[in-house]
């Protein structure tokens, strides 16, 4: 074993294991699935065959593609028992404790011995599968929307829309959000995926490394930034208040959601793609009011600050313009995220090593041991 030299705060620039599954060049802006440059995979591909070359290493044939869409469609479906769990949970939930509790909750329903493929592609497809039905289940009842039912001839995006939004998606619609889940599916070793590897590293099961990743992806600084992009444009309400506001947020040491990132020094290239949908979706539907506040937003930030959009900046403003209510925005990153955090979950079944780190101890070793009776009250 090496000694521990210099604490690296936030395991920043260590290089923690090898993967096949996701390369970012930070300095390039360029982003790769398995080879596959993420503006190629956005502009030509889908969510199912792009959940396919995560787990596989290859792109699918028309075949295996159709099987795979196949088994989507099959897999949609929850057992009653948890349909019941979530009709009992507050309305008021936050949709990602919700998700969270369920995916956790659907293994006491799938035990080991007889869940499709126990922490193997098929578990993985399953989660991939079911995640959508687990958002529709809830947000429809708190929403009073008709229950939700399974549509296996829907491809992952449009069903998507449709559990959430209990009509049929238009071909633009589908097409953006199929957009959104290819560009979130993966993104190497992020605090998330690195959240499951770590669970699937000591050997454990996929549906605990899957509840621990979406734990991970909650906070504002991972996932939850999207939602938080909305608030804020919320708050300036209109393009002539971005610049007062955006300097009094810097004046007071407050980040600005949607801009900065570990890796990218240069545009996050998925915030490249998801500014063109917004703009896209914003003319289709005749509100260009999103786009016109985020564009003057990044003018003020850049020129302040120096700082890039990431991928959270544009993605709430596609969300909104598609009629999703704001907390489903990082469920839905979720029900992108789960085909790259099972890849590397499977990945790291392979190829394992448990993950343990350590710390540098900072605290005092002869301490003379004190009985409680003589430490005062
Ligand atoms: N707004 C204002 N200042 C910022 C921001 C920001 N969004 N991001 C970084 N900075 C500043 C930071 O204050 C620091 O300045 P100084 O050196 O003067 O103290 C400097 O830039 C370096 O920041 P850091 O915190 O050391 O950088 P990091 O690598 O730890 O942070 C980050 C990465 C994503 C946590 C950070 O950029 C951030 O908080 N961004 C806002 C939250 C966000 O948009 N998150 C989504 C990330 S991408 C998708 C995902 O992972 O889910």
């Amino acid at each position: 074993m090496t000694e521990p030299t210099e604490v690296q705060r936030g395991l920043e620039d260590v290089v923690a294991l090898e993967s096949r599954i996701c390369f970012i060049d930070g300095k390039q802006g360029r982003l790769i699935y398995d080879g596959y440059d993420i503006r190629d995979l956005a502009a030509r591909s889908t969510f199912e065959e792009v959940a396919y070359l995560l787990w596989y290493g290859q792109l699918p044939t028309r075949t295996q593609l159709d099987d795979l869409s196949a088994r989507f469609g099959n897999l949609r479906t929850l057992p009653d028992e948890v349909v019941r769990a979530i009709d009992a949970f507050p309305a008021a939930a936050n949709p990602m404790d919700v998700l969270r509790t369920t995916v956790s909750g659907l293994a006491l329903f799938e035990p080991e011995e007889t869940r499709p493929g126990t922490s193997s592609i098929g578990g993985a497809q399953r989660l991939t599968a079911v995640i959508p039905t687990i958002l529709g289940q809830f947000h429809r009842r708190r929403a009073g929307l008709p229950p939700l039912v399974p549509r296996p001839e829907l491809s992952s995006a449009a069903y998507l829309l449709y559990a959430l939004l209990n009509r049929e998606p238009s071909e633009l619609e589908s097409r953006a959000t199929d957009v959104a889940l290819i560009l979130h599916a993966d993104h190497e070793l992020n605090a998330s995926t690195f959240a499951a590897r770590v669970t699937a590293s000591t050997l454990s099961d996929l549906y605990s490394a899957i509840t621990s990743a979406i734990g991970t992806l909650k906070g504002p600084l991972h996932g939850g930034a999207n939602e938080r992009v909305m608030e804020l444009l919320e708050q300036i309400g209109t393009v002539d208040l971005v610049e007062e506001v955006v300097k009094g947020k810097l004046s007071r040491h407050e980040r600005i959601m949607g801009f900065g990132h570990r890796v990218y020094k240069v545009e996050d290239p998925r915030a490249t793609i998801l500014r063109e949908w917004s703009r896209k979706l914003g003319e289709a539907k005749g509100n260009l009011r999103y786009y016109d506040l985020l564009r003057k937003l990044e003018e003020v930030v850049h020129r302040e600050k120096g700082l890039y959009p990431n991928v959270d900046l544009y993605s709430g403003s596609v969300y909104a313009l598609l009629g999703i209510p704001r907390d489903l925005f990082t469920p839905i990153f979720a029900a992108s995220r789960v085909a790259g955090w099972t890849a590397h979950v499977l990945e790291e079944y392979q190829d394992l090593r448990l993950i343990r780190p350590t710390a540098k101890y900072v605290g005092p070793t002869d301490l003379k041991y004190v009985p409680i009776a003589e430490r005062g009250a």
